[in-house]
């Protein structure tokens, strides 16, 4: 029974490169998630994009001396790489200033006017008292109405997670010098957020399977639900497509409504890519008789709002699904997301992630000393899926030490450089013993219940669990001490046997999570095909006119599938592959310097 299956990856901003605390929140968990969902049969379609409009590009072009589309251009491109080295597996990473993406955002915007869910209001907007411009969101800062938190934001208090507007701060100051900003009247369109509570409610009702905290999270969203300001005094954006609206170059519509539309639009480029301009279809719309398509939405805590109020509500007024009720735009009813995913925050040392602070690691500097697998394992060992979690190089080494070197790189090298020197082929099973079957056994039978965690997201609690089965396969090997069988070589190369047999399911479970180490202990047990497939840094031209962009995009349709799989015996084996580096101790010190010396 294969299904539709999207994972709707957040959108990082382009301003900068990514740091560990991104990839542990957004990337190696829904990466995880997509090859694991491929690997047990079903079609994923998995898009994203670099975030290039708002505020955060705004802010950091004006740092860097540059224009926003030149900074957005080199960070695009930067954030590609990044994410093409920790080989996340995108269908497509695209960006936010793609002509097909304003196409996209604009169709939205107008279905959603044209059902009167979006309307004109004037509202109080922020100055900066210095420069006259105006103040985004997220530039003002002040004590939140709600809780008394002092550090909280224009868009959004952190401490108690309410959306906020900038005027409803107590002792409002811009985050650029401090002083008060003026307030002035200038006309927006607004999302009318309180004609989706009825249908956010029941919608919400049906989203048992959430995580406890997201749910209760999005519930009280909803009980005090305002229209929303969906465009900006800016001249960074998407212009609205309305007459009199769409020449003027100071309003522009606001940066968060357009990235969301990112997911439909990169999945629409996606079709339009592969040849098939309608093939999209199958991830956003349920056609009768087929399984339910549903969406996986993975971000960090930070970004729920977005996913499990604002989205919806877009989507549900492209629909027609608000009340009083409209008609559905001209692409069509569209899918609300089934799953909203979100991590909590990477710390680091104690200490949160902040580039500003200069309390960073970026991805491509652990990619260049380390290797992606490493960091994928760490992060998906103790990432911090369900609490904040604390980042160590001390924890760093350790696990790649033990958990990857001593344990999973030692059994594989092993067993296949035993199995080289000794036999030079596969051998034989023979008549298996009852220590054989029941280790057998148990490692096929570890498929069900790791694929149920997967399925969940509980991605530390598989990755645990297949540890255990290498631990099994590596007591099997000790108990059994092949190396002392010189006088028995029938049943060393049996012992053989049944070890290559648990390595090559290892290898398997191991897939979603360490995709290169894997491929590469395929190819040694004679794997000839393409396992686990890589995402690839592709140049394409703009399908609308517009300048040409780099893209993640990839071939996923390889030979990984999640079930255990009987060896060919006569197969032959090469010497083994060295899968992991060992790391000396002193790789803590140098790191926690170089920490010293950036901040
Ligand atoms: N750029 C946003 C951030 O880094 C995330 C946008 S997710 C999207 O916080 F879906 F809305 F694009
Ligand atoms: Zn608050």
């Amino acid at each position: 029974m294969s299904r539709h299956v999207l994972t709707a990856v957040a959108w990082p901003y382009a301003n900068g490169p990514r740091h560990i605390g991104h990839v542990a929140g957004f990337g190696v968990p829904s990466d995880v998630f997509s090859r694991y969902q491929r690997m047990a049969g079903n079609k994923v379609l998995m898009v994203s994009g670099t975030d290039e409009h708002g505020t955060p590009i705004q802010v950091q072009a004006d740092k860097e001396g540059v224009t926003a589309r030149e900074l957005a251009d080199r960070y695009n491109r930067v954030i590609a790489e990044d994410l093409q080295g920790l080989g996340l597996s995108y269908d497509l990473f695209t960006r936010t200033t793609t002509r097909n993406h304003y196409a996209v955002t604009q169709e939205l915007f107008k279905g959603l006017f044209d059902n009167h869910y979006v309307v004109e209001r004037s509202q109080l907007s922020a100055i900066d008292p210095t420069t006259g411009r105006g103040l985004p969101d997220r530039y003002v800062e002040g004590t939140c109405p709600i809780c008394g938190y002092d550090g909280a934001r224009g868009d959004q208090c952190d401490n108690c997670g309410n959306q906020l507007d900038p005027q409803d701060l107590i002792n409002p100051r811009s985050k650029i010098d401090g002083k008060a900003p003026k307030f002035e009247e200038s006309v927006q369109f607004f999302l009318e957020l309180p004609a989706f509570a009825e249908a956010l409610g029941s919608w919400l009702q049906s989203r048992t399977e959430w995580r406890p905290n997201v749910l209760k999270f999005s519930y009280n969203l909803l009980e005090d639900l305002k229209p929303r300001a969906i465009t900006r005094d800016l001249d960074w954006g998407v212009p609205i497509p309305l007459p009199g609206w769409s020449d003027r170059d100071d309003k522009r519509i606001y940066v968060w409504f357009d990235a969301v539309i990112g997911y439909l639009s990169a999945s629409v480029e996606w079709a339009r890519r592969t040849g098939d301009p309608d093939a999209w279809r199958a991830w956003w719309q349920s056609s009768p008789g087929d399984e339910p398509a549903r969406g996986y939405y993975f971000m960090g805590k930070d970004n729920v709002v977005f996913h499990s109020v604002i989205w919806p509500a877009i989507l549900l007024g492209y629909n027609g699904e608000g009340q009083p009720a409209g008609t559905a735009g001209s692409m069509g009813k569209l899918a609300l997301p089934s799953e909203v995913v979100s991590s909590e925050f990477l710390t680091m040392e104690g200490r949160k992630f902040s580039s500003s602070r200069s309390v960073v690691i970026y991805v491509r500097d652990v990619l260049e000393r380390y290797g992606a697998d490493a960091l994928r394992y760490c992060l998906a060992a103790a990432g911090p899926e369900s609490s904040d979690t604390d980042f160590t190089w001390e924890q760093f080494v350790t696990r790649n030490n033990t958990e990857l070197v001593a344990g999973w790189g030692n059994l594989v090298n092993r067993t296949v450089s035993m199995v080289h020197k000794n036999v030079g082929r596969i051998p034989e099973a023979g008549e298996l013993t009852g220590d054989d079957n029941r280790v057998l056994q148990a490692s096929r039978d570890a498929f069900a219940p790791i694929g149920a965690l997967m399925e969940r997201s509980q991605q530390r609690a598989a990755l645990a669990e297949v540890m255990k089965v290498v631990a099994e396969a590596n007591k099997y090997l000790s108990d059994q001490a092949p190396w002392k069988l010189k006088d028995d070589p029938a049943r060393r190369d049996q012992v053989l046997h049944v070890a290559l047999q648990l390595v090559d399911d290892c290898k398997t479970l191991l897939t979603p999570f360490l995709p290169d180490s894997s491929d590469k202990v395929y190819a040694m047990l004679g794997g000839r095909a393409a396992w686990a497939g890589q995402p690839e840094l592709r140049e394409v031209d703009d399908l609308d006119g517009g300048p040409s962009y780099p893209v993640l995009m990839g071939d996923y349709d390889t030979e990984a599938v999640w079930e255990p799989r009987p060896i060919s015996p006569g197969i032959e084996i090469g010497p083994a592959v060295p899968l992991f580096a060992k790391l000396d101790p002193s790789v803590v010190d140098e790191e926690l310097a170089r920490l010293e010396t950036s901040g």
